[in-house]
């Protein structure tokens, strides 16, 4: 089994055995961050450019600790200290990178469809690290290998995700990998940030989150996303919070074995109770460790990295 496409730019694309494919082998990348020498020879000698144009702290972090565990070169392109301040392009940007002979980039963009704008100006491996509202599929695939390490699978499992969901990509990419392989996805938010349309993509939607928790198996949190939205979808952050934010006292009408998951960065009182982010039922730093594993993996079976090249350190 291999990967059926040359870029990992969206979840809406990839069959069922392509994700678990990628779950199975970052379960395998998982133990070489435990090594005293965490390092394969994997991807030794080849470049991986990381442009990012927004900020970042658990994707950009993760992704260059997966690039180095693997021994590829990395260059962590600064879009401030670059020559696009001066008015260069992208697709310029690229046609320049190109002639560095970079075996893939790593993008994060602010405009949904960055990577197929470059898609046709560069041979190298494209991987999307968020493209605005469109698409986050590294974040949706590390959440999958959490609720799969929790929950054992996906099938008939409910989850609700809950909170900015138009302006997310991390809910569009979740949805379309959460569908394929099998649960049952509700979609909660005031009607102001639910975009019209949802229930085409095969879940429940909703405004009532009280009641939408009952008996979920997953609680996905998204934090708002302020820098993107206009003034005024909703009246204040402590009205959201008393209708929307995720309490302990709310979490009891959860499943008694539920999981509280949140892409981060946090907002601690907006979205979320610092008592349930840091709480029992809470995987959101497990989220972040898988991110590693799942980079590894990704870079690993989109760069061709050998099945004899984890071993060695
Ligand atoms: N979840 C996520 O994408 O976080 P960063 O914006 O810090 O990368």
């Amino acid at each position: 089994m291999a990967m059926h496409h040359k870029d990992l730019v969206g979840i809406e694309t990839l069959s069922p055995e392509e994700i678990t494919l990628i779950l199975d082998t970052a379960e395998k990348m998982a133990e070489v961050s435990h090594r005293p020498l965490k390092k394969v020879p994997a991807l030794r000698g080849k470049l991986v450019v990381n442009l990012f144009f927004e900020n970042s702290t658990r994707t950009r972090s993760s992704f260059e600790i997966a690039e180095k565990r693997l021994s590829a070169d990395t260059l962590n392109f600064s879009a401030s200290a670059s020559s696009l301040s001066k008015g260069e392009s992208l697709v310029d940007t690229v046609l320049n990178l190109e002639r560095m002979q970079p075996d893939a980039y790593v993008m994060r963009h602010s405009s949904p469809g960055a990577c197929q704008l470059i898609r046709p100006f560069t041979k190298a491996v494209l991987v999307n690290a968020g493209d605005g509202a469109h698409e986050h599929p590294t974040q949706a695939l590390l959440d999958a290998l959490t609720i799969r390490q929790k929950k054992g699978g996906f099938r008939g499992l409910k989850v609700l995700i809950a909170g900015d969901i138009a302006h997310s990509r991390v809910v569009r990419s979740n949805v379309f990998l959460l569908k394929k392989m099998g649960a049952d996805v509700t979609l909660c938010g005031p009607a102001t940030l639910l975009p019209p349309h949802l229930d085409s993509l095969g879940v429940k939607v909703t405004t009532d989150f009280d009641r939408a928790l009952d008996g979920q198996d997953v609680v996905m949190m998204l934090r708002i996303q302020l820098e993107r939205q206009k003034k005024g979808l909703f009246p204040s952050l402590l009205e959201y919070y008393k209708y929307y934010g995720l309490t302990e006292e709310r979490l009891r009408r959860a499943d008694r074995e539920v999981i509280v998951m949140h892409p981060g960065p946090i907002n601690r009182g907006v979205e979320i109770a610092s008592e349930v982010a840091d709480g029992p039922y809470s995987v959101i730093l497990d989220q972040v460790e898988n991110g590693v594993s799942v980079r590894m993996a990704i870079l690993y079976l989109l760069l061709g990295g050998g099945d004899d090249e984890t071993s060695h350190s």
